[in-house]
């Protein structure tokens, strides 16, 4: 057996608990193999509901080692999946993809239905960006939105493609709004919106971020070095209960940078402002090289600072299909109690 295979199998074994507990919550879209902690690095393998997502980030998987790998997952889940290989270790892709198994079907590339916490999510294996459409290792904290969402008004901040909008409503939200401002994102949000009819509508904010939350926020849309500002979205100052602050970890605009590492209270000090006395801020900070203990001393002191102390906060870890040997993973998610 290969090493890969060997891990494979290690991999499959130790999530053998937690596939049974996803698939009795109706989840069926959840990583299987996370290389960098398990034995082959920039290596992931995911299941998107009918759908198996290979990516590797380092070295390309040659054809025999792909189908190998096909094979031992269909078996030890006991069910067919259709094989989406995404090869992103040199730039874009070198393999031939002239190959079938490299091409993937064409019923493998259709729009598909993956689903979490019981509902429907739109998976698409290849597609302009380079995400795939639903963040896996923020599954912990859409289930605790859904859990904690009754009758609150929710804002969802970068929101990408709504997964924590679309959870919010499931919980009963009295209000959910979604910002980003990459349409095309927003675009796949309507969709996932649209397969659970069952759902009230949410309501869909493309903008960018810094003139919206300040304005929500009450503060003033300041110009970077006094350059005239392009037009944005015009927004009312107002209170949410429940805000989801998950931004990527660096982006340039015409109005700002977001810069985890170097910057996070700019982000932070508006979302802090525009969450209701007695909300939730939930915020996010995805940069492996930040630590939680670093990063939650100045997110306490942020919200201090501003008069908006934090009661009481909680960490959220991603699932255990998120493996993490030093129990640091990427991934830092913390629950605000203002
Ligand atoms: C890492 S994703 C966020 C993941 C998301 N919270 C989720 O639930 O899956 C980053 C998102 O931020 C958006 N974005 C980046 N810079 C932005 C900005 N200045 N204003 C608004 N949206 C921005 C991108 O369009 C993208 O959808």
């Amino acid at each position: 057996m290969s090493s890969l295979n060997q891990a494979l199998s290690v991999a499959l074994d130790n999530r053998h608990s937690l596939l049974a507990e996803l698939h009795a919550q109706g989840t069926d879209c959840y990583r299987l193999f996370h290389g960098s902690q398990e034995g082959a690095s920039g290596l992931t393998v995911d299941r998107y509901g009918p759908q198996l997502l290979v990516q590797s980030f380092h070295n390309s998987l040659d054809r025999d080692s792909l189908l190998t790998l096909q094979a031992a997952i269909q078996k030890h889940l006991g069910l067919e999946l259709m094989l989406v290989y995404n090869d992103r270790s040199h730039g874009n892709s070198r393999v031939d993809r002239s190959d079938p198994v490299y091409k993937a079907d064409d019923a493998a590339l259709e729009d598909l239905v993956g689903h979490e916490w019981g509902l429907n999510y739109r998976v698409r294996g290849r597609h302009a960006g380079q995400d795939p459409l639903l963040f896996l290792d923020l599954r912990t904290a859409r289930g605790w939105v859904k859990d904690h969402a009754k009758g609150k008004r929710v804002l969802n901040l970068f929101a990408y493609t709504c997964g924590v909008g679309l959870s919010a409503a499931a919980g009963g939200a009295r209000e959910v709004c979604n910002l980003d401002f990459a349409e095309g994102n927003l675009l796949v949000g309507r969709e996932n919106g649209k397969l659970n009819p069952q759902l009230p509508e949410m309501q869909f904010i493309q903008s960018d971020y810094f003139p919206a939350i300040r304005q929500l926020a009450g503060l003033p849309v300041a110009s970077r070095r006094s350059q005239k500002l392009p037009s944005y979205v015009r927004l009312e100052q107002r209170q949410f209960d429940l805000v989801l602050l998950d931004p990527p970890a660096w982006a340039k605009s015409a109005f700002g940078t977001v810069d985890l590492l170097r910057d996070y209270q700019s982000l932070l000090k508006p979302a802090l402002l525009t969450t209701a006395e007695d909300g939730v801020l939930i915020c996010c900070n995805n940069l492996a090289k930040v630590s939680m203990e670093d990063w939650r001393d100045q997110v306490l002191r942020c919200a201090s600072k501003i008069s908006r102390p934090v009661r009481d906060w909680q960490v959220l870890t991603p699932g255990a299909d998120f493996p993490s040997m030093d129990q640091q993973p990427p991934l830092k998610t913390l629950i605000l109690q203002l």
